[in-house]
Parts: structure tokens; C-alpha cells; sequence
């Protein structure tokens, strides 16, 4: 058996800043409320119509892979994370694999949102450990602006969210001791309405069927109706203040089963980074773990949450600022809609 090891990483963030103040331009809201409950200050803005979410991943990407010191065309498989895709489909996997020239090779989508790119470094890392392929590439890139609503009946959503993306290229290590020591995945579908975004799907048929403008056929239905459009029914929805309950139980509990089968502990930990769902989360895990300011990293303040891109641009980042060392103990967790939830221990 192989160990998966970090070999190159980058990220990208659009130029557009939009600052707590820019949003008081399209909506009832305020710098003080939203840096008080969430710690945002600004966020990026992807370009309405040049960037979309393959873009910026091919952007992050090509910085991962030319420091992993290989090219595109060494690539062997792709895991591409993100709730924010160009198309319905196919995915962003099979965009990257043609914008960047690959090889034929195999492009997986991976649907767990903020656990995204977790889960999608997970899958890699077994596919690194069996043997199976020597470069992959695990992506998380998201252009959540072109989908949100950016009126006062969305306010609760639409101050949260940013557009970004991460990269890393895994490739095997003969070294025992480091690379990703563990990774540890969870799912609780039992809330799963409550962060959400429900049409288009498949199931719009229900919504439809005591309206009248429901098709009167046999088969066949309405993929996305201009009814649902209006009504809000097409834009994501959520319950906050129950999210972040579940977020804060969940958080701490992964972290600690990823520190517990490995026989670690939390001082053992020399960087925790969190998926950046919102400061006052982070806060609350830090201090439940009894971790120091140094031993957690967030960029919330800067970006937002961008869901599948907030592990990998944060680690990125993290990692050029010299916060990450050879030796260090690094824990990556996130949680989000599903609820999925999950983490990472690596040892750099
Ligand atoms: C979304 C979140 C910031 C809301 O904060 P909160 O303190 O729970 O606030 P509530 O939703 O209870 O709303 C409180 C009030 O603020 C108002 N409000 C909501 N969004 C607002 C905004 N952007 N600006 C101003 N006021 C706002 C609400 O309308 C409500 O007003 P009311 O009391 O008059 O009804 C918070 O619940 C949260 O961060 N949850 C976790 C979300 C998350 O992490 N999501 C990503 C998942 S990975």
C-alpha cells in the first residue's frame, strides 16, 4: 500500500470584490450585521459571463499541477467537487479534462457540497493507496453568484456565499509517516431539506401536481416551471440557526475521531482548517477543542463560504503564507448540506 501525499496546490479567486457595503446597493442588510453573525467582510464575484466554475478551476488547477512538478497530460484521474456546475450535465470534470488537452482519462463529479472536496480527496486518496493511478487531480470550485438571489427575501443566503477555487494534485509517497494519514466520511439525510436548493429535480412533479398549470398527460412533466421561478422555489434555501447547531456538534465530533485512530490528540494538531462556513462557527470549535488562534486558519473574512472551494483555497493559502511546515500535523473538516460531513488528517 501506497501513502497519498499533497504534491502541488493552488487556488484562485475572481477579481471582483464586493464588500458588506456593496450588497446595501441590492438589498436590506448591513456591515454590521453580517460581519457580527458571520465574520464576512467581503467576498469575490466571479465575471458574469467570461468566468463559470470550470474556469476558475482550471486556473487553480494549472498552479497545483505545474508545482507538482508534472503537466496536464500527466494527469491519470480527475475528482472535481462542486454544487454550482456549468451544466445540469454533464459535470465540470469532463470541461476540465477538455479545456486542459488531458488524456482520455476517467473525470468523477462528487455532489457533498462544503464536504465536496473532503470527500473528493478521500476517493483520490484510495485510489492513490491501491495503486490504481499516480496523479490526480481533486478539485473544488464554485460560482455561486450567477445562482443567488440577491434581494432582501434572500438576504440570509446571499450575504454568505463567494465564488473561488482549489486544487491539489495527490500523488503516492513510499514515506509511512506523512501524507494523508486518515480521512473519515459521514452523511445524515434525515435534515436533508433544510440547506437546499430543490428544483430543477426530479421530483418537481409533486410541487406541480395540484397546480394548474400541472401538464394534463401521461407522462412526462415540467422540469422547471416559470411558477417556481417566481415563487423562489428554484433558489437555494436555509434554515440557518439549524444548520449551525448541527454544525457545531458535527465539526468537533469528526475531528476528533480523525485525531482518535490515529492515537492523536487536539494538542497534537499544528493546523486545524475548517471548511469557512462562517466565523462563528470556527470560534466555537476552537474553543470546545481548546485550540490556540495560531492552530486554526480562516479566510472567511476575505472570500465568504465558497462550499467546495473554501478547504482547498484555505489550505492554499495557509500553506503560501508559511503556516504549514514539514513535520506539521494539519486537519482538514468541513460540514454541510446533506448533511454530509467529514475530515482530514495530514501529516506534511
Ligand atoms: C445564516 C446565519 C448567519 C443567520 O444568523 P442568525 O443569528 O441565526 O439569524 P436568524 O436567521 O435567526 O435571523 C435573525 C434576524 O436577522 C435577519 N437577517 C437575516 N439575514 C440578514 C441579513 N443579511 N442582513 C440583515 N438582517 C438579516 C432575519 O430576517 C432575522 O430578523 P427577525 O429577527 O426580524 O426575523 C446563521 O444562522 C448561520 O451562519 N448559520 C449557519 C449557516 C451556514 O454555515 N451555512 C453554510 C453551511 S456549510
Amino acid at each position: 500500500m501506497y501513502q497519498s501525499k499533497i504534491a502541488g496546490m493552488g487556488y484562485y479567486v475572481p477579481k471582483n470584490i464586493y464588500s458588506n457595503d456593496d450588497l446595501t446597493r441590492f438589498m436590506d442588510t448591513s456591515d454590521e450585521w453580517i460581519q457580527e453573525r458571520t465574520g464576512i467582510k467581503e467576498r469575490r464575484f466571479a465575471d458574469r459571463t467570461e468566468e463559470t466554475t470550470t474556469t476558475m478551476a482550471i486556473e487553480a488547477a494549472e498552479i497545483a499541477i505545474s508545482r507538482a512538478g508534472v503537466t496536464a497530460q500527466d494527469i491519470d484521474f480527475i475528482v472535481f467537487a462542486t454544487l454550482s456546475p456549468d451544466y445540469y450535465f454533464p459535470g465540470c470534470g469532463v470541461l476540465l479534462q477538455r479545456e486542459m488537452g488531458m488524456r482520455e482519462i476517467g473525470a468523477l463529479d462528487v455532489r457533498n457540497q462544503c464536504s465536496g472536496f473532503i470527500y473528493a480527496l478521500s476517493v483520490a486518496d484510495q485510489f492513490i493507496k491501491t495503486g490504481t493511478y499516480k496523479n490526480i487531480l481533486v478539485v473544488g470550485s464554485e460560482k455561486h453568484s450567477f445562482a443567488m438571489d440577491f434581494q432582501t427575501r434572500s438576504r440570509n443566503v446571499s450575504v454568505i456565499f463567494g465564488d473561488g477555487a482549489g486544487a491539489v494534485v495527490l500523488q503516492p509517497t513510499q514515506d509511512n509517516h506523512s501524507g494523508i494519514l486518515s480521512t473519515h466520511l459521514h452523511s445524515d439525510g434525515a435534515d436533508a431539506e433544510i440547506l437546499a436548493m430543490y428544483y430543477p429535480g426530479a421530483h418537481a412533479n409533486k410541487w406541480l401536481k395540484n397546480k394548474p398549470s400541472f401538464p394534463d398527460q401521461e407522462l412526462g412533466g415540467l422540469f422547471l416551471t416559470s411558477e417556481q421561478l417566481e415563487s423562489g422555489a428554484a433558489l437555494p434555501y436555509m434554515d440557518g440557526p439549524a444548520v449551525f447547531k448541527k454544525a457545531i456538534v458535527k465539526f468537533p465530533e469528526v475531528i476528533r475521531e480523525a485525531l482518535a485512530s490515529n492515537n492523536l490528540s487536539e494538542k497534537d494538531i499544528d493546523l486545524l482548517i475548517p471548511h469557512q462556513a462562517n466565523l462563528r462557527i470556527s470560534q466555537y470549535v476552537q474553543k470546545l477543542l481548546g485550540l490556540r488562534d495560531d492552530q486554526v486558519f480562516n479566510n472567511i473574512q476575505k472570500y465568504g463560504n465558497t462550499t467546495a472551494a473554501s478547504v482547498p483555497i484555505a489550505l492554499c493559502e495557509a500553506w503560501e503564507s508559511g503556516k504549514i511546515h514539514t513535520g506539521d500535523l494539519v486537519c482538514l473538516a468541513a460540514f454541510g448540506s446533506g448533511f454530509t460531513w467529514a475530515s482530514a488528517l495530514i501529516r506534511w
